[in-house]
């Protein structure tokens, strides 16, 4: 499909190459295919869907309209107010309708950061107690972590619970977490590096039985697996638009009806004065279409996925000496989801991340090393840290996460590629460079073995 001559590596569509044909999330930049652009093709693949999606191009056609024409402020009592508002209104159910929530129980905000922080900061501040205390977990996302942060600084106590090996959270420990000042106990749903899906019916179930509000960052889950706030028990859910296919700068916070919350903005009356500031109408409508797509296609993509990031995963482990997967294998079992079906987080021991994530860059390969907010860092993933044995803390970070939302993927070229470069930094690290290309032998742990003895 792809041709061209040059330094950069180039996928065919043989066997071994990975897209058959492109829709949707795989991208691909073909500057050969444009006559005289006389530098070679390279083929991108983009392999971080927890990062951001791109935009779906229906959601771009709903869009449009109201970043042309319609231009009206959803506010303004004319004809292009109306029309804008009534804009509004149809994505707002559109989206209460992914999550089974009313359209009234819906406050539009810039994204998931700004839901949680006004979930979070809202109900604490709403709450008259005079001592206060949140639950929390270590893995939650910084817009959960750091608000919490900003809490203890106004004096309220926060516990933050740790995780299990596979990033599972034991509801037991919410319920011994709680004490009688507990006012919010926020836990999320999918987590954004390993896709551990927590059991949050059982975990809003003892919030509930204690009289203690339920929050979930739901960013990672809503749009990939059913999400149904009713029978999860949250009364407070969070959501972003540009992790399933929506624009960036657009999410929603669930508010359970009844529920009192504090604005962490101030201004207008917008959003029932929950969240003032003229509204985003195009990125609501963005919104709004990205969550009627995902609740059309939610059944048949989760199986699909699932078995796409398990032959992928169970290839490079078979493949490649020294990996795994950090986090949960099993995917849906029992009814459930128990990781999201788009992620997977593998590690190469001896690896360093960074080089990695670089190295398959160079290759075409989009991937992560951590979230995106922390990729720039060097310091480990704070999601990672405690999955690490013993054996393994002397190494540097060294997993990558990807999130696997390609149509027409084929583990099997990527595996190729994931091999080549895992053992092309090993030798370049080491300079060792007789191994067998049966299984790719980890060229920079015969190093340490060697050293060792
Ligand atoms: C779990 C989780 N929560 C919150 C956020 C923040 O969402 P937004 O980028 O819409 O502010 C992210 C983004 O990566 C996330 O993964």
């Amino acid at each position: 499909m792809v041709g061209g001559a040059g330094s950069v590596p180039m996928l065919r569509t043989d066997d071994n190459a990975i897209i058959s044909s492109v829709v949707g999330s795989a991208l691909i930049f073909g500057e050969a295919a444009r006559p005289g652009a006389g530098f070679s093709v390279a083929m991108q693949l983009y392999f971080d869907h927890n990062a951001t999606t791109p935009v779906a191009p229906e959601v771009l056609e709903a869009m449009l309209p109201f970043l042309r024409e319609e231009y009206g402020n959803a506010s303004s009592i004319h004809r292009f107010g109306q029309r804008a508002r009534a804009a509004v209104e149809r994505a707002r159910a559109q989206a209460a309708a992914l999550i089974h929530c009313q359209p009234t129980e819906l406050v539009v905000t810039s994204g998931g950061t700004e839901a949680d922080n006004l979930a979070i900061l809202g109900t604490v501040r709403a709450s008259a107690q005079a001592a206060k205390h949140v639950i929390t977990s270590t893995i939650e996302h910084p817009a959960v972590l750091r608000t919490c942060q900003v809490l203890e600084k106004e004096g309220v106590a926060v516990t933050y619970l740790k995780v299990d090996f596979n990033g599972f959270l034991d509801p037991e420990q919410v319920r011994r977490a709680l004490r009688p000042e507990t006012v919010l106990v926020t836990i999320m749903h999918a987590n954004n590096e390993i896709g551990t899906v927590q059991r949050l019916e059982e975990i809003a179930a003892i919030a509930r039985e204690a009289g203690v509000l339920f929050h979930t960052d739901a960013v990672q889950s809503t749009g990939k697996i059913p999400v149904d706030v009713k029978r999860l028990g949250a009364d407070l859910l969070s959501l972003s638009a540009h992790k399933f296919y929506g624009p960036k700068g657009t999410g929603a916070l669930y508010v359970r009806k009844g529920v009192s919350l504090h604005p962490i903005l101030f201004g207008g009356h917008d959003e029932r004065e929950l969240r003032p500031g003229t509204t985003n109408v195009a990125g609501v409508v963005g919104l709004g279409a990205a969550a009627q797509l995902a609740a059309e296609s939610l059944e048949a993509e989760g199986p699909r996925l699932s078995a796409l990031r398990d032959r992928l995963e169970a290839q490079v482990l078979a493949r490649v000496e020294d990996s795994g997967v950090n986090g949960p294998r099993v995917g849906y079992r029992d009814g459930r989801f128990w990781r999201v079906p788009n992620t997977t987080n593998l590690y190469f021991d001896f690896i360093e991340s960074e080089a990695l994530v670089i190295s398959l860059d160079l290759k075409g390969i989009a991937c992560s090393a951590g979230a995106a907010c922390s990729s720039g860092a060097v310091e480990p993933s704070h999601v990672l840290a405690p999955h690490r044995s013993a054996t393994q803390i002397d190494l540097p970070s060294r997993s990558i996460s990807t999130a696997l939302v390609a149509p027409h993927v084929r583990p099997s070229g990527i595996l190729k590629w994931f091999s080549t470069v895992v053992y092309g930094l090993g030798r370049s690290l080491t300079g060792v460079t007789a191994c067998a290309w049966a299984r790719i032998p980890n060229p920079a742990k015969i190093v340490r073995t060697s050293r060792a003895t």
